[in-house]
Formats: structure tokens, sequence, C-alpha cells
């Protein structure tokens, strides 16, 4: 039996399938911009495990420091104070609007602690809030708190009854969000650039009058830069771009550059939690925490943000400069694209661009969804650009 069969084999006998016909591949190992399959085949990841890998494959000081660290210790427990999450929340608090953080192990865990961070702050004010405000086709999270909040129907069907008083309006629509604002409102939560369900982003003029809605009406704005933060967008975190500040926000993917760490930060009056409100084993724990610290420090210090923004424009560039009918709309900002082709045929694009080595992401069967690693250069994006034209031509000629 060749690798990949055995590996399909044991998956299909005994692991509890949530993501249907998975994509026949799997990878051995990577080096900067390339993966490796279990035949040796390279190709240029443009995915980069959905937004996760910031530095790409095998990078020298992300692979030392999980060396240095495993050799010294990976887990205590926040009963005792750690060196490493008081660093990283320190760096993280100095470069950001916020005052203090608290680490986990995803994005749905992030979203699930700002949501009760909310309603913990109401609590402690004594004040009747029970209602939270989410964006239509928005994307949070499996917990089913996240699951409530996301604004698709296709991920709440099954779980019902739902958590309660989760109200979804239409993106960039702010009659519809005023009409729902109220002193019953606790907080609002959207992500700036809707990443699953085909980027969108939200445009500036409907995100400033969010901000003032709710400073006018006492409620709180929490924004999931999940998929957005962690240098992607051009910015150390996306809100930047906005010149608006949220008042709680939360990151993962990006933020461990692999490995599992997810964080909820607060600006200093909304952090409501007293000790035993909240909690967990793994999160903060000194590997995942100096993943942060090194993941964090090279975008600081190796120009990774810059480089975000500069062949992100670029890309977008390149992407609307290709003459082809089958691509109707170019967004996104920074390293995060989105590129969207004509009905029906995302994911055969998709499938030949992976022929040709190269792996992108598909959302529905239209939209190409670009999340590369943020060490990527121009020359890369060079190689993505004339694969997908000959890929359109291809499609075109046989459609
Ligand atoms: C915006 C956003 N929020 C939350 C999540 C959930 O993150 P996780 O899968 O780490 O729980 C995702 C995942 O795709 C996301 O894109």
């Amino acid at each position: 039996m060749k690798p990949l069969q055995e590996i399909m084999h044991n998956d299909e006998t005994y692991y509890m399938n949530t993501f249907g016909k998975r994509n026949p591949v799997a990878f051995t190992h990577g080096e900067g911009m390339k993966l490796f399959d279990t035949e040796g085949k390279p190709y240029l990841d443009f995915f980069a495990g959905i937004a996760v890998n910031s530095l790409g494959y095998h990078h020298p000081a992300l692979t030392k420091t999980i060396q240095q660290q495993a050799e010294k210790v990976l887990h205590t427990s926040s009963v005792f104070y750690i060196e490493q999450q008081a660093r990283l929340a320190k760096l993280l608090v100095t470069n950001s609007c916020a005052d203090r953080v608290f680490f986990c192990n995803s994005g749905a865990e992030a979203n699930e602690g700002a949501i009760k961070l909310a309603r913990k702050y109401f609590w402690n004010k004594g004040e009747q809030r029970p209602e939270f405000i989410t964006l239509q086709s928005s994307f949070h999270g499996r917990t089913l708190a996240t699951v409530s909040a996301t604004g698709q129907e296709k991920y709440q069907k099954p779980y019902a009854p739902l958590v309660e008083k989760f109200i979804h309006v239409p993106i960039n629509d702010i009659e519809a969000f005023r009409a729902q604002a109220s002193k019953k409102t606790a907080a609002v939560m959207l992500e700036l650039i809707q990443g699953e369900s085909g980027v969108h982003p939200i445009d500036s003029a409907y995100l400033t009058e969010i901000r003032n809605i709710c400073d006018e009406k006492g409620i709180l704005l929490i924004f999931d830069e999940v998929q957005t933060g962690v240098g992607r967008t051009g910015k150390l975190f996306c809100y930047e771009n906005y010149g608006v500040e949220p008042d709680i926000f939360t990151l993962a993917k990006g933020l461990g550059g692999g490995v599992p760490v997810g964080a909820l930060l607060a600006k200093e009056p909304f952090c409501a939690f007293e000790p035993g409100d909240h909690g967990t084993t793994f999160g903060g724990n000194p590997l995942s925490c100096a993943c942060g610290i090194c993941v964090i420090q090279e975008l600081l210090e190796n120009g990774l943000i810059e480089n975000a923004e500069k062949t992100g424009s670029y890309f977008q560039s390149a992407l609307k400069n290709i003459s082809s009918p089958l691509i109707a709309e170019v967004r996104g900002m920074g390293l995060m694209i989105g590129v969207e082709m004509t009905a029906g045929i995302g994911k055969t694009v998709q499938k030949l661009l992976q022929e040709k080595g190269i792996l992108a992401g598909a959302v529905g069967d239209k939209i190409l969804r670009l999340v590369p690693p943020l060490i990527i250069t121009e020359k890369e994006v060079d190689i993505f650009v004339t694969n997908l034209t000959a890929v359109l031509a291809e499609v075109e000629k046989g459609a």
C-alpha cells in the first residue's frame, strides 16, 4: 500500500469525519512557502492551513523556539506564574489598544471567552443586557455559543436549541443595525473582513457609525480578529486599517504560526473576569506562548507586516490585471484576498491549480480565498498569477 492509501484507509476506518470528502493529498513536510506530499510533489502554498502558518514552513526561528522550549518544559499550569505567558501578554498589550489578555487554544474558545466577558461585565454592573448582535454570513466558531453567534443557518440547524438572544443583521446596513441596537444589547461582535463567507471587508463608514452607536448606547464592541489579526491585513491588527478601536478583540490562527494559541484581549474597564470566572488547562502554556512571542517578534522586527501590506497590494493588482471574463471581482486587504469568479467554477479552478502544484482555498463554488504565509515574495505571486491565468484559459476553453 502506498503511504497515502494507508493514511486514507485508517482515516476512513477510524476518524469521525466532520470535513466531508477530503482532498486526497497528505503532506509530509514543508519549507518556506512550499509543502511536499507523500509522493514528494512540491506545492506552493497560498492557503497556509487557513491563514495559520504565518511564518511558512520550517521557519528557522520558530523551529528553534519549539526545539528549545521542548528541552525545557512544555506545560506547567496557570496556577503558577509562566514566564512566556507574561511576556507574550506584555508584547500584545504594548502593541495594541488592549490593556490585558487571556490565552486559550483556538478561535472559537477566544470568541466564547469574549461573549462570556461581555456578559460578566454587565452582570458586575447589575444591568440586564441579554442580547448580542452579530452579522449575517459571519463565522465565529463551533462551540455552542459561537455557533449561535455565527450568522449561517447551516452551522446551527442540528444544534437547536441554540444559545439564546443572538440577533443577526446584514453586513454594511447601518439602519438594520440601528433598529436592533438597544439598552438590551450587551455587545456587537463582528469580523472586519468576513473570511468564511468569501472575503468581504466591512465598510469603513459603517464601522465608524457602529462605534458611535455603541458609545451612545453603552454597547460593547467586539472584533473577531481570529483570521484578520497578527499581520495578515498589512497591520498587526486589522482594526488599525479602519482607525476604529474595539473594547474587546480576539486572536488565534496566525498567532502561534501553526501551534494552537488563541487570545482574548480587552481594554481595562471591560476586564470583568474575576478569579474563578473563567479558565483553561492548556491555554497560555509555555510552548504555545513561546511560539506566540516568536511569531510577533518576527512580524515586528523582520518586516513581515510591511511585507503583507506591500506584497498584498502587488498581489491584488496582479490579480486585477488578469484579463479573463471568468473573474468578477478581486477584493481584500493585505494578504487576505478573495477572487470572485463566475459561479460554478471555483472547485474546478482550485483542483486545476492543485494539479499544477498550487494550493488555494475555495469558498463555495465561486470564490478563491488566498491567505498565504506572510513571508511570501513577489516571485511567488507571479507564479500564482501565471498559473491562475493558464487555468482560467483552460476552463474558458472547456466551457
Ligand atoms: C473569523 C473566525 N472566527 C473564529 C473562527 C474559529 O476558529 P477555530 O477554528 O480556531 O476555533 C474562525 C475559523 O475559521 C474564523 O475565521
